[in-house]
């Protein structure tokens, strides 16, 4: 060596660090369609993997369905009578004589004698059954904020009477609705789909049961979209086995600057013997104004290909659901992926849902292990606590600012 040569040492490179995919919020099928393509090129005999232990080849029941098993939306379809309707408004009278806040409305101080009994029915489908049904219709236009916050939150006391928190300042009500211009000054305006017209892509929310009340519809766009995740599960399982592996290993979930940055779990859980998928595709690819954080470990190859798998045969098998004014959806989150289409409001259309997150302690499935300390936090607002905002917010943290 001569005395004019230096030796460099290898020091760790960017280009050496990984890299998050090529993958957005948005579903790019033919990238899809690549990956997998350069997966199994890579390494042909990823769908010969067995299936973790523990893992079935196939989960069934009646949560378990395609779009094709439902022809007729009488299927799922709950109409109220005019009697039901006056139950509800004697209801309404009833919780207001008593003078509490809004935390108390409860299946006691909101009693409903005879439809009562039909929710209880309707409950029962949605752990024991399909997993949704629509409750139609509610008059919302003759109601006030708080009488509708009063009837909701009644009657989806009698669906559930565990009532999640949607935020950390305890706000029981999320008002899902184009929040683009209105709270354009707010930081978190356009990180998250649900506040604006675009579309929403497969995914479930936390919790067990959401509820959607729909005060107000868009001009054009929005549908709602529903789809098994025990057919999603029985797809993959038989045709990338390799994926369950990843699905049900730990993810990298972006918490967009909390701390720590991240928090870690798997997407796919069983539980008494249903698949359980639980996932928001923006905690791995980031949305709008909140992209994936960069100084958070990116996810991989096979994690984006899996991403891609679950939205893709979510959206093969789902259901439309014709949502109407006056409608409430009811949906079991831990069994069902959803989605909605992009849509278009004007003055007279402005699409506004009204969502909550329910529990039925009395016929929930065992919540998976690794989801049970969210799930603690969720549903233990008592009463006195809980905030129900009657005029559309974004989420906060538990200091009051948003994301
Ligand atoms: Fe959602």
């Amino acid at each position: 060596m001569s005395a004019t040569q230096t030796i460099t040492v290898p020091t760790p490179d960017a280009a050496d660090k990984p890299q998050q995919p090529d993958i957005s919020y948005h579903p790019d099928e033919a990238k899809f369609r690549a990956r997998t393509a350069r997966r199994l090129a890579e390494d042909p005999t990823l769908p010969q993997m067995p299936l973790p232990e523990g893992f079935p080849a196939t989960v069934e029941g009646p949560i378990v369905w395609e779009a094709k098993d439902w022809t007729d939306e009488s299927q799922w379809v709950y109409n109220l009578t005019d009697a039901q309707l006056q139950e509800i408004d004697q209801a309404i009278a009833h919780f207001e004589s008593l003078g509490q806040p809004l935390g108390f409305v409860g299946r006691d101080t909101f009693p409903l004698p005879t439809l009562s009994a039909e929710l209880k029915k309707l409950a029962e489908v949605l752990y024991s059954g399909r997993g949704f049904f629509v409750l139609r219709e509610i008059p919302v236009d003759k109601y006030s904020r708080r009488e509708l916050a009063i009837l909701y939150a009644g009657i989806s006391s009698h669906v559930g009477s565990g009532r999640g928190r949607q935020d950390a300042t305890n706000a029981m009500l999320a008002h899902i609705k184009d929040l683009r211009v209105s709270h354009a000054h707010e930081k978190g305006a356009t990180g998250n789909s649900a506040y604006t017209t675009d579309r929403q892509v497969f995914h479930s929310d936390i919790g067990d049961l959401i509820a959607l009340l729909s005060i107000q519809t868009s001009a054009s766009g929005g549908t709602s979209r529903l789809s098994s995740g025990g057919t999603v599960y029985n797809e993959i399982a038989k045709t990338r086995p390799d994926l369950i592996h990843v699905l049900k290993d730990n993810w990298k979930l972006d918490r967009f600057g909390g701390d720590p940055g991240y928090a870690e779990r798997p997407v796919l859980y069983l539980t008494e013997g249903h698949a359980v998928i639980q996932y928001s595709r923006r905690q791995f690819t980031g949305y709008g104004e909140q992209q994936r954080s960069p100084n958070i470990p990116p996810i991989t190859e096979a994690q984006a290909e899996a991403l891609d798998m679950l939205h893709f045969l979510a959206e093969k098998h789902s259901l439309q659901l014709n949502f109407k004014k006056g409608d409430i959806q009811y949906i079991n989150s831990m069994g069902l992926l959803h989605a909605r289409d992009e849509f278009t409001d004007d003055e007279q259309h402005t699409r506004h849902l009204v969502r909550l997150w329910l529990r039925n302690n009395e016929l929930a499935w065992k919540t998976p292990g690794p989801l049970e300390k969210t799930w603690q936090l969720l549903y233990s607002i008592p009463p006195e606590a809980q905030r129900f905002p009657l005029e559309p917010e974004i989420r906060r943290l538990a200091n009051g600012s948003t994301k």
